[in-house]
């Protein structure tokens, strides 16, 4: 393999700060890569009206895969009020970067480790290792909604509901509709995604969540597709869970758990919670992968009030970094980051505030670095 071509999407807020830290850990273990640098974030929305400008889905259309940090993104009222004088009044609406790069680059697949490296004083129980795989495109996050109501969507909901729906005979703007949309192709994809890494990771057991015995329409399709992909890797076990009843099953047998697979809102949902057993937000990172390219990052926001202090903890875009290892086929130096980060962890040389440590953001990637094995 060349040199890689990363894109390098710090974005704002203390994004900044744990992509600097990232990045010396990258350098630490070698990684033969450039770095382009991206535009991405609310100062380009309140500039330019573009939160992820044309330049920047140019420069991800040319790289081998990404990593991005944080942004900051308000409410609709707060971002017409941001935008710079020229760009008011012009009908710009403020969209999610991140959303938008999942959509744009169809990176149907979210995939969240979550992991207790032993000695993380954040661990809610030892030996937590789970893997969850949410989909990433559509479901809920399809994008189709309507606040108000328009009336032709109004009648045909009226004619497929049942008499006592509560919404009927309200007038169109006392209700707001959100669709959820699953296809066949969207739901197969993310499961078979979740069997084919737990075979190739040694793992055998695949947990599908959903809600199908309620909404039966999306999370039966979404099922059904499920169960045609296990029978497909008759070596794995496949069960199935409702997704109220996985959050209490997760916090309280975790250790049943391999991989877990989801439609997009109940992934997000879970992965907060999975993530929070493992240390929270300084540990919870993500990979948003496609056929084509993939976008790491850590799950947490943009944290304005501690921006450029170098205060927080930067472990999990550290791991988002190891995920891109793996992903680029660079699996021994992401078991060499790793095994650094699990020393670290468990050493207590450097620990950031949240870990009850005093260390800076920078002082715990130097940390890491000087643990790598050979
Ligand atoms: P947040 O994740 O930015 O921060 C919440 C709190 O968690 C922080 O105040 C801090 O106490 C703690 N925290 C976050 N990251 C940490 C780290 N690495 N180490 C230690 N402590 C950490 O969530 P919040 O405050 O709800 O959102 C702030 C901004 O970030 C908002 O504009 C929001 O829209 C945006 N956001 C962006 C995301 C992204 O870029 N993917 C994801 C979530 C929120
Ligand atoms: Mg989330």
């Amino acid at each position: 393999m060349g040199r890689y071509r990363i894109a390098w999407l710090p974005g704002d807020g203390i994004g900044r700060d744990v992509m600097d830290a990232a990045r010396i850990v990258l350098d630490a273990v070698r990684l033969d890569a450039d770095y382009p640098p991206g535009d991405i974030g609310w100062e380009y929305w309140c500039t330019e009206g573009d939160a992820l400008p044309a330049r920047t889905i140019d420069l991800l259309r040319s790289v081998d895969a990404a990593l991005f940090g944080a942004i900051t993104s308000k409410p609709a009222w707060a971002a017409e009020a941001e935008l710079a004088p020229a760009l008011r009044g012009k009908g710009l609406v403020y969209r999610s970067p991140i959303v938008r790069m999942r959509q744009l680059f169809d990176l149907y697949v979210c995939l969240r480790p979550c992991k207790a490296y032993p000695g993380n004083p954040l661990n809610f129980k030892d030996a937590i290792d789970l893997v969850i795989f949410r989909e990433n495109t559509e479901d809920l996050y399809a994008g189709v909604e309507f606040n108000p109501v328009p009336a032709e969507v109004a009648a045909a909901l009226a004619k497929a509901s049942k008499p006592f729906a509560p919404f009927k005979d309200l007038p169109l703007d006392a209700y707001a509709v959100s669709c959820k949309v699953n296809t066949r192709k969207g739901s197969s994809r993310i499961v078979r995604a979740a069997f084919e890494w737990a075979s190739r990771h040694g793992r055998d057991h695949v947990t599908v969540v959903h809600k199908a015995n309620v909404v039966r329409a999306t999370d039966g399709l979404f099922f059904e597709e499920a169960k045609k992909v296990a029978a497909e890797f008759p070596s794995i076990r496949m069960d199935d869970a409702n997704v109220d009843a996985i959050c209490m099953w997760l916090l309280k047998n975790p250790h049943s758990y391999q991989v877990l697979v989801a439609p997009n809102l109940y992934g997000d949902i879970i992965s907060d919670l999975a993530a929070q057993m493992v240390g929270g937000l300084g540990f919870g990172c993500s990979g948003n992968i496609g056929e084509k390219l993939a976008v790491f990052e850590p799950s947490h926001g943009s944290a304005p009030k501690y921006a450029g202090q170098y205060k927080v903890n930067p472990l999990a875009t550290i791991l988002a970094a190891k995920m891109m290892l793996e992903w680029l086929g660079e699996g021994r130096k992401a078991e060499r980051l790793e095994q650094a980060v699990a020393t670290v962890i468990h050493d207590g040389t450097a620990r950031t505030y949240d870990m009850g440590g005093t260390s800076t953001t920078l002082e715990v990637a130097e940390a890491v670095a000087r643990a790598l094995p050979a």
